[in-house]
């Protein structure tokens, strides 16, 4: 699914980023890829995906 249609950024690329660099939030994601800078309709959907990943990953290391 795409998530920055300005920049063709996918919910995938963006969950990767918060596993393999440790992205947290916004500013930290736009430092390992382009979005959010031309329309920002993308901004608040890319800020859940991150908040949402973070969670799945802790509760799957609370688990393991
Ligand atoms: S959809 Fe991401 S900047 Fe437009």
């Amino acid at each position: 699914m795409f998530v920055c249609m300005c920049y063709g950024i996918t919910d995938k690329q963006i969950k990767s980023a918060v596993e393999t660099h440790g992205v947290g939030n916004m500013r930290e994601l736009k430092q390992v890829m382009t979005l959010g800078s031309q329309c920002g309709k993308c901004v608040e959907l890319a800020q859940e995906i991150i908040d949402n990943t973070i969670m799945d990953d802790s509760l799957f290391k609370e688990v393991g």
